[in-house]
């Protein structure tokens, strides 16, 4: 009985062993691996605004962005790493690369980034100052053709068909719609508001489609009301209120809207993470969430009450600023964005959470359906 045991154990042993090596097979050939295309705000943004006719408002190429994991600023919103960058790590991807890099060798063999920080999936937000989706959209079908160039029609189909595409939007429509109680703002109610940002980003999820794009991964909009940099406002005008309510209208809306492409695209797969309750959670708990965690509410860097005003490096229009000793001791970097020991919390969720958190797939499962 025991040996037969043991060797019913040998047997499931050697066929894991047998189905790793196939997976890894897949994951590690070179002309197999998925490509990732990454769109949207500064949550995602790896220094496309380096490149941009900006303002320093919009751009985090300065110390002490950076200062954790890459030793110097990027342009990356944060001491650290950001999500994209742990999701190609966790699919065996390098880091990929903003669009805007200038780079002799443009292959896109592993993807592109076309995030841009203060983008907006409406062409009003901060117009001039940062690369709207739109554009961004623009951007990938440059990729396509390029693509399409170079490897052919039909071969150009598969691969942007087996392609990741990563979204982070919505952070701005609302943020910038409510801090500057903008008139074009005041000229829709929430509900219309809310279904145009949408509508606009379905415009882009489409149009991607329609080039052989199928699996799409979002980050859904976070508890904007409990930034520091709203929190520093002391909830003057309700803001942090307003926008909570902003927050909450759109996440219900892109998930119907994802899953009503579902029904309505063949092939159309997703994953949709929550990013509110776990965000939230460590704001509110943040020694709950691993030994290092001691600060969910106030910024590690910036000025004022929370830091939540953004000075972080000084190079904005208030040159003085606090800096913490130890980012991993804190939720928030700046006044809007993570640390990258938080962002490394939520992508790792992202990947391989729970279906109450990453629904209906978690990005793992997406990136190994073939
Ligand atoms: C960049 O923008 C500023 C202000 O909007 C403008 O004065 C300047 O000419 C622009 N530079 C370039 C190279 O477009
Ligand atoms: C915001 O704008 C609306 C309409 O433009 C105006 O009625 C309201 O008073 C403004 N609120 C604040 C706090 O400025
Ligand atoms: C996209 O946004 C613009 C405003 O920027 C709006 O006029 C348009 O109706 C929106 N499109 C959709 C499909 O919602
Ligand atoms: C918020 O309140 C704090 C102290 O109560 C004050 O120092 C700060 O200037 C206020 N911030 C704004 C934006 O009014
Ligand atoms: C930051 O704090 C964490 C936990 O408290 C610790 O493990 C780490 O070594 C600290 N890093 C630095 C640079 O002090």
């Amino acid at each position: 009985m025991a040996g037969l045991t043991f060797l019913s154990c040998v047997l499931v042993l050697v066929a894991s062993l047998l189905l790793q090596g196939c997976y890894n097979y897949f994951v590690h050939t070179n002309d197999k691996h998925v490509t990732l295309f990454i769109f949207g705000d500064s949550f995602f943004d790896a220094g496309n605004n380096n490149y941009i006719n900006t303002t320093t408002h919009f751009q985090a190429n300065f110390w002490p962005y950076g200062e954790t994991f890459f030793k110097y600023p990027t342009g990356r919103f944060s001491d650290g790493r950001l999500i994209p960058d742990f999701i190609a790590e966790y699919a065996k991807l390098p880091l990929i690369p903003p669009y805007l890099q200038p780079s002799n060798h443009r292959h896109y063999e592993f993807g592109a980034n076309f995030a841009s920080g203060g983008a907006g999936a409406l062409v009003e937000i901060y117009p001039g100052m940062v690369v709207n989706l739109k554009t961004q959209l623009s951007y990938f079908d440059n990729v396509e053709k390029m693509l399409r160039r170079k490897v052919g029609e039909r071969e150009a189909k598969q691969l942007l068909s087996n392609s990741i595409y990563l979204f982070s939007i919505g952070n701005n429509d609302y943020l910038s719609a409510v801090k500057t109680n903008s008139s074009f703002y005041h000229s829709y109610s929430q509900v219309e508001y809310v279904e145009m940002v949408i509508g606009n980003l379905t415009t882009v999820i489409n149009e991607i489609y329609k080039k052989g794009g199928r699996k799409f991964g979002f980050l859904s909009l976070g508890p904007l009301g409990c930034s520091p940099s709203i929190r520093a406002l002391n909830y003057s005008r309700n803001a942090g209120e307003e926008i909570t309510s902003l927050v909450k209208l759109h996440n219900k809306a892109l998930s119907k809207t994802l899953h009503r492409l579902e029904r309505q695209l063949e092939g159309f797969m997703y994953s949709n993470f929550n990013f509110y309750t776990p965000f939230s959670e460590r704001i509110d708990n943040p020694s709950k969430y691993g030994i290092s965690f001691k600060e969910g509410k106030s910024a590690c860097c910036g000025t004022g009450s929370f830091r939540g005003v953004q000075t972080c490096g000084g190079k904005r229009e208030v040159k003085e600023y606090e800096l913490c000793n130890n980012a991993s001791e804190y939720v928030f970097f700046d006044s809007s964005h993570p640390t990258e020991l938080a962002y490394q919390q939520f992508a790792s969720l992202m990947w391989s959470g729970p279906p109450d958190l990453a629904r209906p797939y978690n990005l793992k499962a997406l990136f190994a359906h073939i």
